[in-house]
C-alpha cells in the first residue's frame, strides 16, 4: 500500500509516518511551515490548495491518504474563525472529494471537543455533538462535510493528544509541559474540573493505520481508556520523574482567561474501536509506560 500522509511534520501525521515505515507501508507525505527530516518523499503544501491535491494524487498515486492536517490551537481559532473553517471544513472536504474521485481510500482526524460536555458517562460514537466553541464547531463541520462528499471516508475522533513527536523524538504536549515545569521548579496547577481520556499520538498512529488496513469506514473513537481530570494526569507524571518537592496544586478551568470556552466532559467511549479490532485500548498507565524510558 502506498499511504500519502496530509500533515507529515504534525504529532500525529509524523507518527503516522514512522508507523507506516515500521510496518513496510510505502509512505510519502506533505508538509506545511517546516520540513521534517524523514527518508521519504515529502511536498509542501497548504491544505487549501485544492489544486496541488489533485496533482498530488496523480503524482504519488497512493492508495490511501490520512489527513493530519488541521487548525489545532483552539484559542487561534476562536480568534480567526474564517481560517479555522477554511482549514478545518473546506479544505477536509475538498480532499475527501478528490479521494472519492480518484478511488483512494481517505481517513480524516477529528476532536472530542465537538461535545458540550453535559454528561458523565463517555461519549460513543452515536452521541449527539454540540460544539462550544469555534474549532469544535470547524471540525464537526468538517465530519459532516467529509461524509457527505466521500461515503467511504474513516474518521477517527481523538481526545487530548500528546506523545513523541515521530520526526524530533521529542516528548509534546501536556506531559511536556507538566515534565518541564516540575524539572525547573514551578508551582504548576492542573484542572480538577475537566475530564478526558488522553490519546498518545504513537497508538492513535497504530489504530488509524490498523483502521484502514481492515478497510473499516465511518466514525471511530479513539483514545485511551481512563477517563481522568489533568491534574490526575500530572500526578501519574509527577511520579515518574522522583521529584520530592510538591509543586502540583489543584486548579479549575475558571481560573484562567482563554478566548475559548472548552467543554468540562470529552471522555470517549472507545468500546467500538475495541469490538472493531478485537483488542482494547490501552489505560493512560499502560501508555505512560511505553514513553517512560524515552522522556522521565
Ligand atoms: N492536539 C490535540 O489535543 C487534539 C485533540 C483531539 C483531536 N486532535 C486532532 O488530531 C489531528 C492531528 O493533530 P495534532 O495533535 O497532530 O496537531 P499538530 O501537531 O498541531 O499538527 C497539525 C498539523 O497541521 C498542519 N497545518 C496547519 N495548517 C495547515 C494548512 N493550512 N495546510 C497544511 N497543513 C497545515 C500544521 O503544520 P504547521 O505547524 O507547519 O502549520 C501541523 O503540522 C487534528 O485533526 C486535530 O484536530 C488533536
Amino acid at each position: 500500500m502506498r499511504l500519502l500522509v496530509v500533515g507529515a511534520n504534525g504529532l500525529l501525521g509524523s507518527n503516522v509516518v514512522t508507523v507506516s515505515q515500521d510496518r513496510d507501508i510505502d509512505v510519502v507525505g506533505t508538509y506545511h511551515s517546516t520540513k521534517p527530516s524523514f527518508d521519504i518523499p515529502l511536498t509542501k503544501f497548504d491544505i487549501q490548495n485544492t489544486q496541488q491535491f489533485d496533482e498530488l494524487l496523480n503524482h504519488y498515486t497512493p492508495d490511501a491518504v490520512i489527513n493530519c492536517a488541521a487548525m489545532t490551537d483552539v484559542d487561534a481559532c476562536e480568534e480567526n474563525s474564517e481560517q479555522a473553517y477554511a482549514v478545518n471544513c473546506d479544505a477536509p472536504r475538498a480532499l475527501a472529494e478528490r479521494c472519492a474521485k480518484h478511488d483512494v481510500d481517505f481517513v480524516h482526524v477529528s476532536t472530542d471537543y465537538v461535545f458540550d460536555g453535559t454528561t458523565a458517562s463517555p461519549y460513543t460514537e452515536a452521541a449527539t455533538p454540540s460544539p462550544l466553541q469555534v474549532y469544535g464547531g470547524s471540525k464537526r463541520k468538517g465530519e459532516k462535510e467529509v461524509i457527505a462528499v466521500n461515503k467511504e471516508t474513516l474518521i477517527t475522533r481523538l481526545s487530548f493528544v500528546y506523545g513523541i513527536h515521530g520526526d524530533t523524538n521529542e516528548l509534546t504536549g501536556f506531559p511536556a509541559w507538566v515534565r518541564n515545569r516540575l524539572k525547573n521548579g514551578e508551582q504548576t496547577p492542573l484542572f480538577t474540573d475537566q475530564r478526558i481520556t488522553p490519546t498518545r499520538a504513537g497508538q492513535a498512529a497504530k489504530t488509524l493505520i490498523e483502521l484502514l488496513t481492515a478497510k473499516r469506514t465511518g466514525l471511530y473513537h479513539v483514545a485511551c481508556r481512563s477517563c481522568i481530570t489533568p491534574y490526575k494526569f500530572g500526578t501519574q507524571i509527577r511520579d515518574r520523574l522522583n521529584i520530592q518537592e510538591e509543586l502540583l496544586s489543584e486548579g479549575s478551568q475558571d481560573d484562567v482567561d482563554r478566548s475559548a470556552a472548552r467543554p468540562s466532559y470529552t471522555c470517549l467511549d472507545v468500546s467500538k474501536v475495541e469490538e472493531s479490532l478485537n483488542r482494547l485500548q490501552p489505560t493512560l498507565e499502560a501508555e505512560l509506560n511505553e514513553i517512560e524510558d524515552a522522556v522521565f
